[in-house]
């Protein structure tokens, strides 16, 4: 018996919205510092979307770089992994699917906060698996302005904006680019450790009698950072074993940009040097769904990425979600910025 497809990266595409937010402005209305952001989270700036630009506008920009760096026009399914929807209903894939010319393909939201991107490659994975789809668009895209609250320092230093995307397509277990098996799990007794309280089916009341600030993320850092730290380690390392690696294989460790402190200790735990660490989250902060997808395509662009290289992906969120696969990174795969 033939044995199932594989997913191949044959795509990558971001958009970044071009308004730079320096730590000095949020300096200005926070009580915090330049120092403390840059030392604590290790983060010099991010991007806002202007008010008229949302999540679903940036992941069909991005989704169409994907598109572009594959050199394809259609996909058999659109997937969009996103903490901060156009709307609680419907789910906005389909609308990124129109906008992209797709009107008539499946689409739908996968939410697994800063896991997300993952989460739906693992699901593109099994489409293509099973023949259900062909050659799938993943997208990961976030507006966190939509539920940061401006004026909380726990929350407001660490968030930016932006889409990043991929294009799968179903080809042979062993080619470049094929994903790896994927080590993923979830922890919902801690889903009060990042949350928004409001606007759901827990808590049904209107925005005027809802407890203050219960619309915008709440999240205990200390502990999401301890939870981050040992899931995003573990999850990496069962990854590896999964892939037949072993840990110094790694060329690259493409880990989810949450925190500087929480990547150095993740890639400090596995033994991975800091310069086979690729890291953006000094420019672009913390953009949740779309970290994984952004950095790669960052660090493919910089060169950081070369054909052959064994790639080691990890990400952990919200849920508490966590998720970690391999891949060796294809050649010819130009990243579109
Ligand atoms: N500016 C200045 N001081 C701040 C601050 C800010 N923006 N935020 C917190 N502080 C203060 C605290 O009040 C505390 O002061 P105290 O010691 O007088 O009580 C001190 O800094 C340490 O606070 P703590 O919460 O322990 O800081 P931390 O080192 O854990 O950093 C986070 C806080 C949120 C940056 C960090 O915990 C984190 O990144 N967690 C993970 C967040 C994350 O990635 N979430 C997304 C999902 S992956």
């Amino acid at each position: 018996m033939r044995a199932p497809a594989a997913a191949v990266l044959t795509g990558l595409g971001a958009w970044l919205p071009p308004r730079r937010v320096p730590n000095s402005e949020l300096c200005a209305r926070l009580d915090t510092s330049d120092q403390w952001i840059r030392e604590r989270i290790g983060i010099a700036e991010r991007r806002f979307a202007e008010p008229d630009v949302s999540t679903g506008d940036m992941a069909a920009a991005a989704g169409a770089r994907a598109m572009d760096s594959a050199g394809v026009d259609t996909v058999d399914a659109v997937l969009l992994a996103t903490s901060s929807p156009d709307h609680p209903c419907p789910a906005t894939a389909p609308w990124v699917a129109d906008r992209l010319g797709l009107t008539g393909v499946a689409a739908f939201d996968v939410a697994a906060g800063c896991s997300g991107f993952l989460y739906a490659t693992t699901a593109a994975a099994g489409l293509i698996a099973s023949g259900t789809a062909g050659r799938v668009l993943v997208v990961g895209a976030e507006t966190m302005t939509s539920i940061v609250d401006p004026g909380d320092r726990a929350t407001a230093p660490i968030f930016g904006e932006g889409a990043g995307a991929v294009v799968l397509e179903a080809g042979p277990p062993h080619a470049e680019g094929a994903l790896g098996p994927v080590v993923w799990g979830s922890d919902g007794s801690l889903a009060d450790a990042i949350v928004v309280p409001a606007g759901g089916a827990r808590g049904r009341y209107g925005r005027e009698q809802a407890p203050r600030g219960d619309f915008h993320v709440h999240m205990r850092g200390n502990e999401v950072f301890r939870h981050a730290v040992r899931r995003m380690t573990a999850a990496a390392r069962d990854a590896v074993v999964s892939a037949g690696w072993e840990m110094p294989d790694v060329d690259r460790l493409i880990a989810h940009q949450a925190n500087q402190r929480i990547t150095t200790a993740v890639a400090d735990a596995l033994g991975v040097p800091a310069g086979n660490c690729p890291s953006n989250i000094r420019e672009v902060g913390n953009t949740a769904a779309a970290s994984l997808p952004l950095l790669l395509a960052h660090a493919a662009d910089r060169g950081d990425l070369k054909p052959g290289h064994k790639v080691l992906l990890v990400a952990f969120g919200s849920g508490l979600a966590w998720a970690a696969t391999t891949l060796v990174w294809p050649a010819g795969l130009a990243a579109r910025l």
